[in-house]
């Protein structure tokens, strides 16, 4: 295993960390922490996982960022952002198993080619404000983005990554509701943060993005020195030359991003509907990432805040509801009209315990779970997304009694939805019920 007192040692040969991932190659490396890649043994999955020192971090005074990191990843599930999968602590160190980028950083990308054609710039500076904008309206300010926080899965998708810098809205804002941390790196970082006067979250991540389009469009940085006091004075001037190929319709975008003034520096709505950033673009689709999810979240939140006092302790469902889920009264449009298929089954034990088998069935699949419960003791259930971030399943379980659940499973629209239809999850959950013979099951589906 992966434990020292002072960071941990190389993982060659093949480790086997927690029973579960197989650590392999280094991917990348910073002061704290350790990025590499593995495998998920059962699955076979690939992952990254950083692995950051718990010594180095508390020398470096780390642990807020830690926290901060995990705090905003939890909450950004976007198919343009690296998911957070797991973290994991031993008594020196601190993991996080992360999706895997296969195409790694951008950065090296560019390094390699130099610059890239305006129509991959165009199109990763689209996805790129796709997660952005999701950050921003979950109250996630990055504060670091550069290319190196960029990465590419294998289909060249832009993976937005690296939060430890992120602000999350209220913990660091000064009284007027401004950020006051001077962070980032120094060539990405926009002119107010230099002036200490307090700046807003949204608008330097902008300026970030600007930097970036920059950086994709002319292989070279616009502001930059070798001096850091005169790079410094370069950006607070905001005078920076695009090279000659660059069309009039991206000179413009770029000069709209890199206004040194935040408070008439352009704003997500304001890039959505540049010439240069909707051309040949679907803008309905990169609109419809940035509200990526927010229904299932609406959904979860409903449910979850529906807590009340007249909560009945023993279950969630009456005769009468049974006698109307069986057919009775046709309800499949009641939770989602576009449902394509519900079906319920029964089966004996505890909320928790059929959440957990959900949950390890779906990891043993490479499908993620946001797993939800109304209260401690009330209903549950789960989300189940693929691989691109759609809605696999909604798996909802019912207390029927203090010993029976009803199972109720929705299937989804994304592209894996056929095979984790409601059969697969009636199969699967009650095979694994059958295995652990601790919970019967009393096949009773029926369809609505
Ligand atoms: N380097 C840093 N994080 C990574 C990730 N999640 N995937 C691939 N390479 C990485």
């Amino acid at each position: 295993m992966l434990d020292s007192d002072d960071g941990p040692p190389p993982p060659f040969p093949a480790r086997i960390l927690f029973e579960t991932y197989e650590v392999g190659r280094l991917l990348g490396f910073g002061a704290f922490a350790k990025v590499y890649h593995a495998r998920h043994t059962r699955s076979g999955h690939n992952v990254a996982i950083k692995v950051i020192s718990k010594a180095k971090a508390l020398r470096g005074n780390l642990f807020g960022n830690i926290k901060r990191e995990i705090a905003a990843m939890r909450r950004l599930h976007h198919p343009h952002i690296v998911r957070l999968l797991e973290v994991f602590a031993s008594r020196s160190t601190i993991y996080f198993v992360m999706e895997y980028a296969k195409g790694g950083e951008l950065f090296t990308r560019l390094a390699s080619s130099g610059r890239l054609p305006e129509d991959q710039s165009r199109r990763l500076f689209n996805q790129l404000i796709s997660a952005v904008a999701f950050c921003h309206s979950r109250g996630v300010f990055h504060r670091d983005l550069k290319p190196e926080n960029l990465l590419l899965d294998e289909s060249n998708n832009l993976k937005l990554s690296d939060f430890g810098l992120s602000a999350i809205k209220s913990g660091d804002l000064g009284g007027e509701g401004l950020l006051h941390t001077l962070c980032g790196t120094p060539a990405y970082v926009a002119p107010e943060i230099l002036l200490k006067i307090g700046y807003d979250g949204a608008k330097v991540d902008i300026w970030s993005c600007g930097i970036i389009l920059f950086v994709m469009n002319a292989g070279y940085l616009p502001f930059n020195d070798s001096n850091l006091m005169g790079m410094y004075r370069k950006i607070s001037r905001g005078g920076y030359r695009c090279p000659r190929w660059t069309s009039p319709e991206l000179r413009q975008l770029i000069s709209r991003l890199l206004d040194t003034n935040p408070a008439t520096r352009i704003t997500v709505e304001g890039i959505l509907g540049d010439p240069w950033f909707r051309k040949g673009m679907d803008v309905e689709k990169v609109r419809r990432l940035m509200r990526f999810r927010e229904d299932i979240e609406d959904r979860i939140a409903k449910i979850e805040s529906g807590v009340s006092d007249e909560w009945d302790e023993e279950r969630d469902l009456s005769a009468f509801d049974i006698i109307s889920m069986s057919g009775g009264f046709n309800l499949s449009g009641f939770f989602n009209p576009a449902a394509a298929a519900r079906e319920r089954f029964l089966v004996e034990g505890r909320v928790d315990q059929v959440l957990d088998r959900m949950e390890k069935v779906s990891k043993e699949e490479g499908l993620w779970v946001r797993r939800w419960r109304r209260g401690e003791k009330g209903r549950g259930g789960a989300a189940v997304e693929g691989r691109m971030g759609t809605l696999v399943a909604w798996l909802e379980v019912f207390r029927l009694s203090p010993e029976f659940l009803v199972v109720e499973v929705e299937s989804g629209t994304g592209e894996e939805a056929g095979r984790f239809n409601p059969q697969f999850w009636r199969e699967s959950l009650t095979s694994r019920v059958r295995e652990s013979a601790a919970l019967p099951v009393a096949p009773t589906a029926s369809k609505t």
